[in-house]
């Protein structure tokens, strides 16, 4: 978690490092700060909560400089706090740290330096980092670097200045992503690419056991040892407007409203124009390999784990290969049975998920072949994979994961149907249909975009609700566990998902006067079974919102409201019953008052465990 920043060139450096930690809240904002070397003193200025916070420290005195370093923390170690807000520094201020990730081995590092003099000031981890480079500094600030991550273990990004060698940043990275941005006589670092945007968008993307150290006359990249490496540079086809918020009061909404172009975007490449084949050219998994697929896990965290359970329900109806679907956290753990050959397929919008990268690693391990769905070029996960199948959603700012969700469902329906058509288990004119299905969901989240627009309205009597439910049975289950996350974790009202038939077996106590209920029911097969746990929740009082295709003027008789969506196939029903349920979770956030795009305790990108 947490996002750095640094910079070096002829701008004035304190605002450039504000701009870029606004485009990294995202990865944590419970805390900010800076250090910049001005008239060969390093000068830290930092502070607890929002970045405004330190902007409003920064009015008081703002240094002029041209080289500095910047973070945004997500707290892991040490509560958010003045002190334990970032850069950290050696014990004479001569050096600055800034870090994301987490030092493993930080308590017996720090025991050895205290032994040996050291004065800590935070309760952090990262701390150390700052002391060993004192430690190790003999007029080499990159030697020194090189020293230290002979000695950390566990994940990092950092970034060091020290105002011995006041025109240089070196950076190192392991496991926690790192971006440089290469401008014209001036240079950016940072976690993530919408930071360094704005004024580049040539990129080098640094991997594991990379350090570089930048200087206004250019950028090195060695290995560990200090081996120079040659690097390409990464051209970034998107503009800065598609990271910014185009008018929207919240990126969560945009993003919302991107969904028709995102999920076209994802499809289009990818299918016949004939509507006959999905065409997935990208992996090198042979159809000889795809017809000897004996099991499939799909392992993911949050959101990317809910699309993995419509990707189990997708690819077991279409492909007939038996799919275990995973929390990442429980995966890593749970020392799963993988045969060589079986293959994994891991989700993530971000690809540097921590649980999700570490058990990606451990299927590796075991022989398996790894799939990676991922939004980001370039992430660790799309590099240690054998393939990638890329979403492109394009990049996703909201916490709350809306766009890269519906395209990790595209994502899903591909491979269900690519595996099914090489193994010959579904026919031509139900491929066909899938296909076409596929081709007009842009137009109908259109459709669904347009026709909810009065929902606001609708919904603020539920805002002040305290516990929902959301039910759904099979595939209907799978995005009312979707539906579930996205209200809970930006509204903060409780809520639950149920498998509807599972209801009586407990949960149906929790079912009184007035407790709202949001019933999926688009499954053919399943609808009349779902009709009577609606009538079942009816009974005890509760006040339902039905999600149904159009057509259907059933629903609407036992229910309080119903929502309706465009009809498709079946199996591709998810991508459209999802739509509502974020908007419902977005204006009921809205209504309460809550910060929709940065939900409190959250962080965009979780790269610790
Ligand atoms: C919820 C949300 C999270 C992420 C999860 C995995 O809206 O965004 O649950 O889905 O943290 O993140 P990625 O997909 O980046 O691995």
């Amino acid at each position: 978690m947490c996002g750095i920043v640094g910079y070096i060139g002829p701008r004035s450096v304190v605002p450039v490092l504000i701009d870029g930690l606004k485009k990294l809240e995202y990865r944590g904002y419970d805390s900010a700060g800076i250090a910049v070397i001005e008239q060969g003193k390093v000068l830290v200025a930092k502070s607890v909560g929002r970045l405004s916070k330190l902007e409003e420290k920064l009015e008081a005195y703002t240094p002029e400089a041209n080289i500095g370093i910047g973070h945004t923390r997500w707290a892991t170690h040490g509560r958010p706090s003045d002190v334990n807000s970032h850069p950290h520094t050696d014990c004479t201020g001569v050096i600055a740290v800034v870090h994301n990730g987490i030092i493993e081995n930080y308590l017996e590092l720090r025991e050895w330096l205290e032994a040996q003099g050291h004065k800590f000031k935070s309760e952090t981890d990262t701390e150390v980092l700052p002391h060993l480079v004192e430690h190790f500094y003999d007029g080499d600030l990159e030697k020194a670097v090189q020293q230290v991550i002979t000695k950390i273990e566990g994940s990092y990004a950092m970034a060091v200045i020290s105002k011995n060698e006041p025109d240089k940043i070196v950076a190192a990275r392991k496991d926690s992503p790192l971006v440089v941005g290469l401008g014209d006589g001036e240079y950016f670092l940072a976690s993530d690419i919408p930071a360094t945007l704005a004024h580049t968008r040539d990129n080098f993307i640094l991997n594991d056991g990379e350090i570089a150290v930048i200087t206004a006359d250019g950028v090195k990249i060695t290995d560990a040892q200090g081996n120079k490496i040659t690097k390409e540079v990464f051209h970034v086809q998107w503009d800065a407007v598609a990271a910014e918020k185009g008018g929207y009061p919240h990126f969560m909404l945009k993003e919302i409203y991107e969904q028709p172009r995102a999920i076209r975007e994802t499809f289009s490449s990818r299918i016949s124009a004939d509507n006959k084949r999905v065409v997935l050219n990208e992996l090198s998994l042979t159809e000889e390999e795809i017809k000897d697929l004996r099991h499939i896990f799909i392992v993911a965290c949050g959101t990317a784990y809910h699309a993995g359970v419509v990707g189990k329900y997708v690819i077991e109806d279409l492909a007939r290969i038996p799919v275990t679907v995973d929390i990442a956290s429980e995966f890593r753990y749970r020392n799963p049975i993988i045969h060589p050959g079986d293959l994994v397929i891991v989700i993530s919008q971000s690809g540097e998920t921590a649980d999700t990268l570490a058990a990606l690693r451990e299927s590796k391990k075991a022989g398996a072949r790894i799939l990676a769905v991922t939004n980001v070029v370039g992430s660790s996960v799309a590099r240690e994979a054998d393939d990638v199948l890329y979403t492109w959603a394009g990049p996703e700012i909201a916490v709350a994961s809306t766009k890269a969700y519906s395209t990790q469902l595209i994502a899903m329906f591909l491979l269900g149907i690519h595996f099914a058509q090489v193994r010959g288990t579904i026919d031509a004119a139900y491929a066909e249909r899938l296909i076409t299905g596929m081709r007009e969901i842009p137009d109908q989240v259109q459709t669904i975009l347009d026709d909810l627009e009065d929902l606001q309205s609708f919904l603020k009597k539920y805002a002040e609700c305290q516990n929902t439910f959301f039910l759904g049975r099979g595939l209907d289950y799978a995005v009312a566990m979707e539906g579930c996350l996205k209200l809970k974790e930006i509204s903060y009202m409780h809520a639950e998902a149920y498998a509807a038939g599972e209801l009586k077996h407990g949960t149906l106590a929790l079912i009184v006067d007035d407790v709202p209920v949001v019933a999926l029911a688009t499954q053919t097969d399943l609808y009349d079974k779902m009709v009577s746990n609606i009538k079942e929740v009816k009974a005890r009082g509760a006040q339902v919102i039905g999600v149904t295709f159009k057509g259907n003027t059933e629903l609407q008789k036992v229910v309080d409201h119903v929502v309706y969506i465009p009809e498709t196939e079946n199996v591709l029903a998810p991508v459209l019953t999802v739509i509502p349920l974020q908007l419902l979770a977005y204006h009921i956030a809205v209504a309460r008052g809550c910060d929709v795009d940065k939900p409190r305790n959250l962080a965009k990108s979780v790269t610790v465990e």
